[in-house]
């Protein structure tokens, strides 16, 4: 890892284990030069920069590109002059700094260094001298991982005051469009579909404008060869470090340029930046691989399990969990709840969650988000009660709550009306019977602080998940003035990350888990706080496959909650035998949420067994590498195929899927991947004994049971 700065070319090349990002300063713009697999430095790089000097601004490929003076390509950003209403500004180099480690940013999610030596950031700052505005960009190398973060910090100097109309985090103009655009989208309960397609002429435009990051859009895009596949070629990530609504887009230019940049959505935001006001971009993390999708996915995987999450939890196996959602919704009582515990307890389960139902009067979901204290006729003894008596049980308990949301019909909306977002005078447009809360307001932040401090010192909670069920609409706040409205969505997530960095300081030994109708909010900015996340309202074992599988692309295993559901399944009416619910939910951060107490006797056993299993192999599966082996999105998407492979390759754990059966079915054999071609692999507890190379050239034979909804499970370990 390094960065370096060659003065007489004026170059700077940044360099990670295996990639290096090149750029130059060119008449004093930042002029981008190369992106990809390492070059050595010992060499002229300026003849990297071969578009000629005084090229025109429409073709230069630059780092942090301005509008308004010959380049018409979309911009990084853009700045108003309060005073004239001109929106010109010409940012020109002006010094640079390499730094040790990385600095935190202010009031932000982002990667972190644990020791100065993990990397080295450059800042360089540009200026406009008319109007005395100055930008920083901050580009972080890491040494472990192919990864550059990026972000940049835009400070007024000058006297009058500016308008950010626009601020995204980074771009790259890279030199050819011979790439696919690849992404995740989908829809609440069809989380993560991954979806590929050629860039052409003309902008691929992912956003979104819902305050969340979403399911519809995930806050990611990967420019990818024609010919990348899982293990070969190359692949470009762009991720937002942000939790709102964000744009990622790649614009092909009539020069057969591609711009790719990403960062807050410029739809309906402004930021007044007057004198000596500084304002901070989100993170986006930049990664390379050469070794195709997998390779990508591996990379932000172990950045972010490690240099993402944080606290107590991170580095730890995560406990498995039964949640009461399916198997009762809102009508319990604690006897119910304590039966489903019990039975969790004598099956292995480690942590009971309460969801959804145990506050104010909430027997259905019209009701009461915002009054935080037992409702006492499902609840008699109250939480701290129910909650020593499941420990008493020998399990964790933890609890649900929707802290940003109000419900009309609440005692919080009747004594504070205006503490949702709202516009005057307009409608309040509801979702699931409910509003959001205001968090761009201090006081709203420090009631729900003091709320949840309440509650979480009261009772032993040793989980908690923070669920988030709607997308914000007329979003304006009562507090701030007529010029800040449009401030309102991103000052809401700062509140909502202030929030959360209280909260989950003041309860370093909980565990948090971030929903949002499931994967509503599955992004690296909840993830800083909250290491894992629920995926999915789709526990249907077969949906799962896509939408599990579509978010290992970018995020870890360890964050992917995953739980065995009853059948018929609650979303889509399926029924897949229990084994393979266990095996698609063991595929990730495990767990059960079905009434546990309606299990046969042979039922359990298999639970039992399942429960058994996962512990003996959680660290591998949470821990270990992931090679995707066959795409549930590909072919005729019937099969799915992953693994899981230990850091000395000593371990593995492989999983397929298939959900129809085949009349006829050809001779299968799965080539694995990330072994160990040399070592000799022991197959569970047969006697077969395979070459790493064997089951990586020839693969593995396997034989799936002739019926639908199949799955096998199949474990290696290293033999002398
Ligand atoms: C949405 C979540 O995704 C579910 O798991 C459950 O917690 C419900 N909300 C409760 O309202």
């Amino acid at each position: 890892m390094a960065i370096f700065y060659h003065e007489d070319s004026k170059v700077f090349h940044l360099q990670s284990k295996n990639t290096s990002y090149i750029f130059q300063i060119n008449n004093g713009y930042l002029t981008h030069a190369y992106w990809g697999k390492k070059i050595n430095n010992n060499q002229d790089l300026s003849s990297l920069l071969f578009h000629q000097k005084d090229d025109f601004l429409d073709r230069l490929p630059q780092e942090y590109p301005q509008y308004g003076s010959g380049d018409h390509r979309s911009p990084s950003y853009q700045v108003q002059l309060v005073d004239d209403g001109s929106r010109i500004t010409e940012l020109i180099y002006k010094e640079h700094s390499i730094l040790p480690g990385k600095p935190k940013l202010d009031g932000l999610p982002a990667t972190y260094v644990e020791s100065e030596q993990e990397a080295d950031t450059l800042v360089i700052t540009l200026e406009d001298s008319y109007t005395g505005l100055e930008v920083k960009l901050n580009y972080t190398v890491y040494k472990d991982f192919d990864v550059i973060a990026r972000s940049a910090n835009f400070y007024n100097k000058g006297e009058k005051s500016l308008k950010l109309l626009r601020a995204l985090s980074a771009t790259v103009d890279f030199h050819d469009s011979n790439y696919e655009a690849l992404y995740l989208s989908g829809a609440w309960s069809r989380e993560a579909y991954v979806q590929r397609r050629p860039l052409g002429p003309g902008t691929t435009s992912l956003d979104n404008k819902r305050g969340a990051s979403s399911h519809q859009m995930n806050p990611f895009l990967s420019l990818v060869r024609p010919n990348t596949d899982e293990n070969h070629g190359e692949a470009y990530g762009f991720n937002l470090v942000y939790s709102g609504s964000f744009i990622a887009e790649a614009e092909v230019d009539p020069f057969e340029n591609t711009r790719v940049s990403i960062g807050l959505n410029p739809f309906d935001f402004s930021w007044e930046l007057d004198s000596k006001d500084s304002f901070q971009t989100p993170e986006a993390t930049l990664v390379y691989s050469n070794e195709g999708i997998g390779g990508l996915s591996r990379n932000y995987h172990k950045l972010y399990r490690t240099r993402l999450a944080r606290g107590v939890h991170r580095d730890k196996v995560r406990p498995i969990l039964v949640n009461n959602w399916e198997a009762t919704y809102f009508d319990f009582n604690e006897d119910k709840i304590e039966e489903i515990a019990k039975v969790g307890a004598d099956l292995g389960i480690e942590l009971f969650v309460l969801d959804d139902g145990w506050f104010g009067k909430r027997d259905d979901d019209t009701t009461s988000l915002g009054d935080w204290f037992e409702d006492r006729k499902k609840l008699p003894n109250g939480l701290e009660n129910l909650a020593k008596r499941v420990n008493d049980l020998g399990i964790q308990f933890g609890l649900w709550f929707e802290p940003e949301m109000i419900s009309p019909d609440s005692e919080l909306y009747r004594k504070h009306p205006d503490w949702c977002l709202h516009v005057p005078g307009r409608r309040r447009t509801l979702a699931r019977t409910q509003s959001v809360l205001d968090l761009s307001r201090q006081d709203v932040q420090d009631y729900l602080f003091d709320t949840l401090h309440g509650i979480l010192s009261r009772a032993p909670i040793s989980y908690v998940k923070w669920d988030m069920n709607r997308f914000m609409t007329e979003i304006g706040s009562a507090q701030w003035p007529a010029e800040k409205q449009q401030e309102i969505a991103h000052r809401y997530m700062l509140g909502l990350y202030k929030l959360l960095e209280r909260i989950t300081n003041a309860f370093p030994n909980i565990l948090f888990e971030s929903c949002a109708s499931g994967g509503g909010r599955f992004d690296p900015g909840m993830l800083y706080y909250m290491p894992q996340t629920w995926t999915s309202d789709d526990t249907d074992a077969i949906e799962r496959q896509k939408i599990q599988y579509g978010t290992s692309i970018v995020y870890p295993v360890s964050a992917i909650g995953a739980h065995v559901s009853a059948v018929p399944n609650h979303q889509v009416g399926r029924m897949p035998p229990l084994k393979t619910r266990g095996d698609v939910a063991m595929s990730g951060n495990f767990g059960y949420e079905l009434d546990l107490t309606k299990f046969t006797e042979e039922e359990k056993e298999i639970v039992k067994e399942q429960v058994k299993t996962y512990k003996e192999n959680r660290s591998l599966i949470q821990q270990g590498d992931l090679y995707r082996l066959k795409s549930p999105f590909e072919g005729k998407g019937n099969e799915t195929s992953w693994m899981f492979v230990s850091d000395d390759k000593s371990e593995a754990i492989v999983f397929y899927f298939r959900v129809l059966a085949e009349p006829e079915a050809p001779y299968k054999r799965l080539i694995l991947h990330g072994l160990d071609e040399n070592f000799k692999y022991k197959q569970g507890t047969t006697d077969q004994v395979y070459g790493g190379d064997f089951l990586m050239q020839a693969g593995l034979p396997i034989s799936p049971k002739n019926t639908d909804y199949t799955s096998l499970v199949f474990k290696f370990r290293q033999v002398k």
